[in-house]
């Protein structure tokens, strides 16, 4: 896949960041041979003067281009996702190109005068999973993978369904038995991968999969999957180009395996490193308080892994045992970052703003929010700091608590919008508005 750059060396390698063994890019390892690390993608440097300008200036000039690499927001990218990839084995929708929104009703209730919302739900398949997929996807198809598989807490599994039935390749997915949101189990299931309800925890799931995939060789595209990551950086790179390369003082994202703080830090550190900003933003990783080993581990100092029992209405990040945590933490260090964990009834009312400005999102989405309120209030962001929160998930991906919530009764939740069921008369309609004449 990676054609041989002019020097006849690789345009990409894989490179384990534990023991510093090297890869090929085409080895389907799903982790380092020798010492079991998680592996990472190298690049070779653009080979372009001045590269920091020279490539806003290429990236700019194929934003809304028509072919289908200039038309996806992670291959509009390419050189710093996958240089080598041929168009040919490229699986993309297009994905990417998400919308930076302004909502003045969250600023406020964040206590920011600038928050921005990178809504990552309005993928393809309603998660930012797909901005990792199109280039897992593609490097499975490069390498002739005969099947592929990940375990899941709903997103992922949704997009990798897709991208599998784009790319005409058979997926397997593991998802814990009655915990995955209604929507992401719907799409799994129409979209066609083999789903297989686990009676147990995402966890256990992770574990299944990591075993099936290499005892039955198929092609594992969890997070811990390097080409994903390369994929996921391109929601930095594009909320920087959204910004003219001005970054902003924080990005607060919420963190579950951890893939996605490991792609941000990555993609801040190769930012920096090629000229594309001069100032370092810095990470806010926001966790369910009952799915928080990170945030226990970040008020250590990081002594030593946790490893929790997890539980949160907040299904997409309900896990315990975060597989990509050496690589959150090396992010959480180059950013000078921070990480906080926020309550179920914080993140419900983070949702039911988010919700009510018209951006809407997931549960799991709504804890960056409720962190970066969080955090103003313990006095870490300051309310002048210019703050991007990711929204990472679409809201009808949960409709099951959506209405458990603007349903429930005893008691009714502060921000419930409840329907009110009427006759099919005027004068009901009247009633409930309150001008019913005498
Ligand atoms: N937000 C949403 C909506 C997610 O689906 C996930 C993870 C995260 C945040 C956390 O990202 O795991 O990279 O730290 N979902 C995975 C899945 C686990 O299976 O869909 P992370």
């Amino acid at each position: 896949m990676s054609e041989p750059g002019r020097s006849g060396a690789p345009l990409s390698w894989q490179l384990c960041a534990l023991c510093g063994r090297e890869l090929p890019l085409s080895s389907s390892q799903s982790q380092c041979p020798d010492c079991g690390g998680l592996l990472e993608v190298r690049h070779r440097p653009p080979s372009v003067s001045g590269a920091g300008t020279t490539l806003q200036e290429t990236f700019a000039s194929r934003r809304g281009g028509s072919g289908p690499l200039d038309a996806s927001g992670v291959w509009r990218f390419r050189e710093l996702v996958l240089p080598g990839a041929r168009e040919v084995d490229v699986v993309t929708y297009p994905e990417g190109n998400t919308p930076l929104l302004s909502r003045d009703a969250v600023a406020r209730w964040a206590g920011v005068e600038t928050l921005l919302l990178k809504h990552e739900g309005l993928n393809p398949t309603g998660s930012f999973k797909d901005r990792g997929m199109t280039v897992g996807m593609t490097q499975a198809r490069s390498i002739g993978a005969r099947a592929v598989a990940c375990a899941s807490t709903g997103n992922t599994s949704a997009s990798l369904a897709a991208y599998a039935s784009l790319a005409g390749l058979p997926a397997l997915v593991f998802v814990p038995a009655g915990q995955v949101a209604l929507g992401k189990l719907a799409q799994t299931l129409a979209y066609g991968a083999k789903t297989l309800l686990v009676r147990g925890d995402f966890d256990a799931c992770f574990a299944l999969v990591r075993e099936a995939a290499e005892k039955l060789n198929v092609y594992l595209l969890n997070s811990i999957n390097p080409f994903r990551i390369e994929g996921q950086k391109t929601i930095v790179l594009e909320m920087f180009e959204q910004l003219r390369f001005e970054p902003p003082d924080w990005i607060a994202l919420p963190a579950g395996n951890l893939g996605n703080t490991s792609a941000f830090g990555k993609a801040l550190r190769e930012a920096r490193d090629l000229g594309l900003i001069s100032k370092m933003p810095r990470l806010a990783c926001i966790q369910a308080r009952g799915a928080n080993p990170f945030a226990r581990g970040f008020r250590e100092g990081f002594a030593r892994p946790h490893r929790v029992k997890a539980e949160t209405v907040a299904t997409a990040i309900k896990i315990g045992d975060p597989a990509s945590l050496d690589r959150a933490i090396a992010a959480l260090r180059l950013t000078d970052g921070v990480v906080t964990d926020v309550t179920d009834d914080e993140i419900l009312e983070a949702k039911a703003v988010v919700d009510a400005s018209g951006a809407g999102c997931e549960p799991a989405s709504a804890a960056s929010v409720a962190g970066v309120r969080r955090l103003v209030s313990e006095g870490v962001i300051r309310p002048g700091e210019r703050v991007v929160a990711v929204l990472t998930g679409h809201i009808l991906k949960d409709p099951g608590l959506l209405f458990r919530y603007h349903q429930e009764t005893e008691p009714p939740p502060s921000r419930a919008n409840r329907p009110i069921e009427i006759d099919a008369k005027l004068s009901a309609v009247e009633e409930v508005l309150g001008t019913a004449r005498p």
